[in-house]
């Protein structure tokens, strides 16, 4: 059985320094520090071939690092293999089922790997196929499941021995959006019960969701680290968003505004589509001049609202690179990409802030 660790948390579960790993002439890690606080999710962010999988590997002791130091649970990689293997789950970015075993022998075959006696097997392996929406399926071989019925089996497995620290490299990509959140909620619940979690990802939204901190890396190397909130605040600024009680004066509006010149207030940008007026800011001093103008103008406001960027538009600013994958566009629901078309219109504005 796995150790759990559910005290010292905030202590450092996964302590990476200086990691190196070379492939030839590609630096896949070159001299990464990260930590992953116990009981947290760490989000490490970064375009293809970043070294994300590399450091997953790394840290699963399949790989070994050239030079620096990764422990985990206080195991160190290179030295207490055999330890650490014990306490992590690992979710790799491609599914690791056996083909011709049903969804429900992998996890009870797994499970007795992991010395579950053969009753908890069972009972493990049941209550997991019905978290990840499985239990029809169970009986069938895995190799007639569909790709997104694959990766969840791979989470299931990966989830069985309840580990201390949990890698998910990748975990949803290629997910409808209502399995994705099937993923998340069981991480989060993970989580809850104390565990520790690396997370890959090349979704802003996953991150958004799950991760407490994030890393961002490129070409081997760490180039931003923090809350979300601190990362969309290095990018800085934020748009205040103006509904006008009728909302054919936002033209009208936003002249006021530009025409007054407010300390450090740019100027303002009309939405006539949605009626309303967005004024990038920097400080909530500005926000306050803004609204005390109109009303001394003698505008009605209908309502205000302040966004910050979003997490695609940190990731824009910090790596040069767009981050969402063309796929996660397609398999993202009417409603998400209406949230998200919102969001890119409101930072559109802050961009130029
Ligand atoms: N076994 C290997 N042999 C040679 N080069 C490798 C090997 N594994 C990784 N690399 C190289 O190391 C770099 C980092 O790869 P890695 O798979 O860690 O990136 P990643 O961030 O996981 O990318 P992706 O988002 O595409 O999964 C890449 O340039 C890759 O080509
Ligand atoms: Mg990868």
């Amino acid at each position: 059985m796995t150790t759990r660790l559910t005290e010292n948390r905030g202590t450092a579960a996964v302590e990476v320094r200086g990691l190196v790993k070379h492939y030839g002439e590609t630096k896949a890690l070159d001299g990464v520090d990260l930590e992953v606080r116990q009981g947290t999710v760490l989000g490490v962010l970064g375009p293809n071939g970043a070294g994300k999988t590399t450091l997953v590997r790394v840290l699963s002791t399949l790989v070994q690092p050239d030079a620096g130091t990764a422990r985990v649970a206080g195991y160190d990689v290179l030295r207490e293999p055999r330890q650490l293997r014990r306490v992590i789950g690992l979710t790799g970015q491609y599914a690791s089922v056996d083909e011709k075993l049903s969804g429900r022998e992998n996890l009870y075959m797994i499970g007795r790997l992991l010395d579950l006696s053969r009753k908890d097997a069972r009972s493990r392996a049941d209550e997991l196929l019905e978290r990840f929406s499985l239990t029809e399926a169970a009986r069938r071989p895995a190799m007639n499941y569909s790709g997104g019925m694959r990766r969840r089996l791979d989470l299931a497995a990966s989830m069985i021995g309840r580990p201390a620290v949990l890698y998910l490299d990748e975990p949803t990509t290629g997910l409808d959006p209502r399995t994705r959140n099937e993923v998340w909620e069981e991480v989060q619940r993970m989580v809850a019960e104390g565990a520790t979690v690396l997370l890959t990802t090349q979704y802003m939204e996953e991150a958004e969701q799950l991760a407490n901190e994030l890393t961002v890396i490129d070409r081997g190397r760490v180039i931003a680290n923090g809350r979300v909130a601190e990362l969309k605040a290095k990018v800085g600024g934020r748009t205040l968003q103006i509904s006008p009680a009728e909302p054919a004066q936002a033209a009208a509006m936003a002249a006021a505004i530009t025409e007054a010149g407010l300390d450090g207030v740019a100027g303002a940008i009309a939405d006539p589509a949605e009626g309303v007026v967005n004024v990038p800011i920097l400080s909530d001093g500005q926000l306050t001049a803004v609204v005390a103008l109109l009303g001394a103008r003698g505008f009605s406001l209908a309502g205000i609202s302040t966004h910050l960027p979003s997490l695609d538009e940190v990731f824009l600013a910090i790596t040069g690179q767009k981050s969402t994958p063309q796929d996660a566009q397609d398999a993202n629901d009417p409603d998400d990409q209406q949230r998200a078309g919102t969001a890119r219109d409101d930072e559109k504005v802050e961009v130029a802030v």
